[in-house]
């Protein structure tokens, strides 16, 4: 490949077509593509389309079409190589790296060199392959894997091959702090030769074949390899990515090379590097929502963890990430072993989204607290901090909508929680919402009948309550208005509907040896959460529809206030 095709593709690389554009010409997206009004001839109707995917644009009126280099050209009216030197200075490359580019030839044989000499030596570990199932011939002519022998060898091969002391210094193949300035970094390692996208040799990862430590050895960075621009099998997995086949993202060379031999072809790994933002530019050059699969330990969820916060800093409409979760303590490479492709293809077919996968995490967090209403505020503003490092304003909103009315769900279904605590949770399960209101009116009679004495200090909440139940309404009226509720409850006058208070109340909710403060507490945990402040109810409902409708920070901003006067009643009442 000449230099220039090379500068060529580099432009093509860094500068993303819809954003170049966008200076001029105002895209909004539709579908994978983005729309606007032509440049190049007038119009009103928005028949210039734009693909980062193709690297091209095209209008349908006035039928002008190309990729970057041709943009430029009609635009600025220059020619090609105008276009292309200009367009190089943007992204910074200078069109005399030809000769760095000859410098780093010298570092590319000797990696080619290396490669030939590590692969010349993998009869030494037949055995092993064999064992991790690495010995088949497609994975030989794909991955190229070697071994490292224990021997100085390989400088000489290096040398008879024409290969440069200089070039060798600096290909990170040897270790310099011993006396003899070429001690091998790899010995006795199985070797997986690194590619740059262009099928080059950049780099080295080895794996121990006994034991030993460190278990994996990569090269160090050097002038041809760095980490945040490099994803191991790149090479080959971004020619299989299609629309239906994502990238898939995995932490280890035998996790990826298992993948692709389990027909998962668009998966790179890794190499046990954080993944930068970098990275995530590559993945999305050819991918909308690449997948991450990393092992099912703690150290793969604190990676997801760190990918999916690194995401967030990155994201743009239309990209994004989907997560995988494989079961506890399992790696891809072991998963597919055990449970065969079809487990694997089940499991990468329902991946959890970005926000879905946050959201996980986040409760993770809150979950570890005793969730007071400090912690819980904390927790809350570092969600919205994180939040705020999305660049994309659209993005941003809407994911602060979702996280809003998870948190508002969260409140929610955890007062049905605590509810199912008080009441009988399996005869509690069954009922609709609105048997379940009529079974809190029953509730709250019975514990009142079962203790008499606690009517009085209730008489004003009672007062509030509109009972559903005609009969048990009529009851509580006559109890508000009269001196005695003992008298009450006892008269022949309301017997069956004190009979059916007591058979229907039971059934959900148990008095033993409750004191009547624990009684109350009760009491009033029902009452707060289910059947009364119909008033505040209803207001709550009137601004989460409106919410709802708006997504307004102002509507939003009103919801959470009376959602918090809710808890702030309910935790004075506990108190
Ligand atoms: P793992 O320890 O999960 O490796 O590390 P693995 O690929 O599952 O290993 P085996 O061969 O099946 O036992 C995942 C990746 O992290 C990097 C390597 O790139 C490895 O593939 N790593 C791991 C290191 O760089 N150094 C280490 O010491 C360990
Ligand atoms: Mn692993």
């Amino acid at each position: 490949m000449t230099n220039f095709s090379d500068t060529l593709l580099q432009i093509k690389d860094r500068l993303i077509l819809s954003d170049f554009i966008r200076k001029d010409v105002e895209l909004t997206l539709k579908g994978r593509e983005y729309v606007g009004n032509c440049p190049f001839h007038s119009e009103k109707t928005g028949s210039f389309f734009v693909s980062d995917e193709k690297c091209a644009f095209h209008c349908f009126g006035c039928g002008v079409s190309g990729d970057i280099f041709k943009y430029v050209m009609l635009r600025d009216g220059v020619t090609f190589p105008q276009a292309f030197k200009k367009l190089a200075d943007l992204v910074g490359i200078e069109l005399i790296e030809n000769k760095s580019k000859q410098k780093n030839a010298g570092i590319y044989k000797v990696l080619e060199a290396a490669t030939d000499f590590f692969e010349k030596n993998k009869s030494i570990v037949t055995e092993y392959m064999k064992k991790r199932e690495l010995d088949d011939l497609t994975i030989y002519n794909t991955f190229h894997i070697g071994y490292a022998p224990n021997s100085n060898e390989l400088y000489k091969y290096l040398i008879n091959n024409g290969c440069k002391e200089t070039d060798i210094t600096k290909s990170g193949l040897f270790l310099e702090k011993y006396t003899n300035k070429f001690y091998p970094r790899f010995k006795e390692r199985l070797i997986f030769p690194i590619y740059d996208r262009r099928n080059r040799v950049i780099a080295f990862g080895g794996r121990v074949v006994s034991n030993g430590e460190p278990k994996y050895l990569n090269s160090p960075e050097t002038e041809i390899f760095l980490k945040h621009n490099t994803l191991y099998a790149y090479n080959i997995a971004y020619e299989n990515v299609t629309d239906k086949k994502p990238f898939i993202v995995t932490e280890g060379y035998v996790d990826v090379i298992t993948m692709h031999r389990y027909g998962f072809n668009t998966t790179v790994g890794t190499m046990g590097t954080a993944l930068s933002t970098n990275h995530l530019a590559m993945l999305w050059k050819y991918s909308d929502e690449p997948i991450i699969c990393m092992d099912g330990d703690d150290a793969g969820q604190k990676a997801m963890n760190r990918i999916a916060r690194l995401a967030l800093t990155a994201l743009s409409p239309g990209k994004s990430l989907k997560f995988c979760l494989l079961p506890n303590s399992v790696d891809p490479d072991t998963f597919l072993k055990t449970e065969g492709a079809n487990a694997m293809h089940s499991l990468l077919s329902r991946p959890i989204s970005l926000s879905d996968f946050l959201w996980e995490e986040y409760l993770k967090e809150l979950y570890k607290t005793d969730r007071t209403p400090e912690k819980t505020a904390l927790w809350e503003n570092k969600i919205f901090k994180d939040l705020e490092t999305i660049p994309d304003n659209t993005i941003r909103r809407l994911y602060k909508s979702k996280i809003r009315s998870s948190i508002y769900n969260l409140n929610h279904s955890k007062s049905q929680r605590v509810i199912r605590k008080i009441l009988n949770a399996s005869a509690y399960k069954q009922l609709s919402v609105i048997e379940r209101n009529a079974m809190c009116e029953y509730v709250l009679s019975y514990i009142l009948v079962m203790r008499p004495a606690l009517v009085s200090s209730m008489i004003e909440k009672l007062s509030y309550i509109t009972f559903s139940n005609k009969s048990l309404r009529n009851f509580w009226n006559f109890i508000v208005e009269s001196d005695d509720p003992s008298d009450v409850i006892a008269s022949d006058k309301f017997s069956r509907v004190v009979e059916e208070i007591r058979t229907t109340g039971s059934k959900f909710y148990q008095i033993n040896e409750q004191s009547d403060e624990e009684l109350l507490n009760d009491w009033i945990f029902i009452f707060d959460k289910i059947v009364s402040r119909p008033a505040e109810k209803k207001e709550q409902e009137m601004a989460s529809k409106e919410f709802a409708k708006s997504g307004s920070e102002k509507s939003w901003e009103r919801l959470k206030a009376l959602k918090m006067y809710s808890i702030q009643v309910q935790r004075g009442k506990n108190a």
